[in-house]
């Protein structure tokens, strides 16, 4: 995976990198000597970072990506707890910061990739799991180790646990702390394709630019839509379905794929 990018900006005192090429936002965990593993003032860079590009009218899709090889992000940053998150106080302070940034990627309306080299951990699972797609490297290890630090994961993170793996799985991973490698973690459904660690750069700008050349209504009718369904059905919006359904059958993208395929070209998809 190339580690050198031209950031277009850093935030975080450039532990958060941002890059833009080509409709494909990427956005870099930078700080490889603790192996990327996110400080409060990193969750508010990473918040900056996923809002500048979210409302980017040129980016169509997000990639999340660690720096220095050797991991996505190894979870939160311990050697702040003892000031920041000892006790229950403190903790819900730090969670509520954490997680307003982390709510963002939740309710992102652009597609996200995480693209996951080497260790994937803690608060980097939390991240994962939020985006779209996971996308492995061979080498890659994933793990919540909240038990071995004595920290309760909390709902948000242990609800997409679930959602992805099941209850029984989940449990055996918070129970024991341990850590999965890659294949397993794409037979247990955390990931959903592994490839060699040289390819994965390639494997995931690929699926990007394929994302990044379709039509935006369609794929956010699919985002929005598939959101809905995981929702208790009490709670489910029908009426966004519909809403986003109407506007992508009457948008000028559907005529253009529509001509594009009578004429045998390539559509030209404009998000309208
Ligand atoms: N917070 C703070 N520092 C971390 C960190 C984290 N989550 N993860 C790694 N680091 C630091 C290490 O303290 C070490 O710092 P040092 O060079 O000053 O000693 C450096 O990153 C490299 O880590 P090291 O353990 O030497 O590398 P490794 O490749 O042998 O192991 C890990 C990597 C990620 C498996 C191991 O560091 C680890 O278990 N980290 C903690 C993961 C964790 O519990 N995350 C959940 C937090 S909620």
């Amino acid at each position: 995976m190339p580690d050198i990018f031209q950031p277009d900006t850093s935030f975080a005192d450039g532990k958060i990198l941002k890059t833009i090429t080509d409709g494909v936002g990427v956005i870099i965990f930078n700080n490889p000597d603790k192996r990327n593993a996110m400080s409060l003032e990193m969750w508010e860079g990473f918040g900056q970072a996923l809002t500048s590009l979210r409302d980017d009218d040129a980016v169509r899709v997000v990639i999340l990506r660690g720096a220095g090889g050797k991991a996505f992000v190894a979870g939160a940053d311990i050697s702040q707890f003892e000031t920041q998150r000892h006790n229950a106080a403190a903790s819900e302070d730090y969670a509520k910061r954490s997680a307003a940034q982390r709510a963002l990627l939740a309710y992102y309306p652009k597609p996200t990739i995480a693209c996951i080299q080497g260790f994937c951990l803690g608060g980097g699972m939390q991240v994962a799991m939020l985006a779209d797609i996971r996308i492995a490297a061979a080498s890659s290890q994933f793990g919540i180790p909240a038990a071995k630090l004595g920290i309760a994961y909390g709902y948000d993170g242990l609800r997409h646990l679930v959602s992805l793996v099941g209850p029984s799985w989940a449990r055996l991973l918070m129970y024991t702390g341990m850590r999965i490698d890659a294949a397993e973690a794409l037979r247990i459904g955390l990931v959903e394709r592994v490839t060699p660690d040289d390819q994965l750069w390639g494997e995931t700008m690929l699926i990007a630019e394929t994302i990044s050349q379709n039509a935006p209504l369609a794929i956010k009718a699919a985002k929005i839509t598939i959101a809905e369904v995981l929702k208790d059905e009490s709670q489910r919006d029908m009426e966004a379905i519909k809403a986003i359904g109407t506007a992508c059958m009457d948008s000028e993208d559907f005529r253009e794929g529509r001509q594009a395929f009578m004429e045998k070209r390539k559509p030209q998809f404009r998000g309208r």
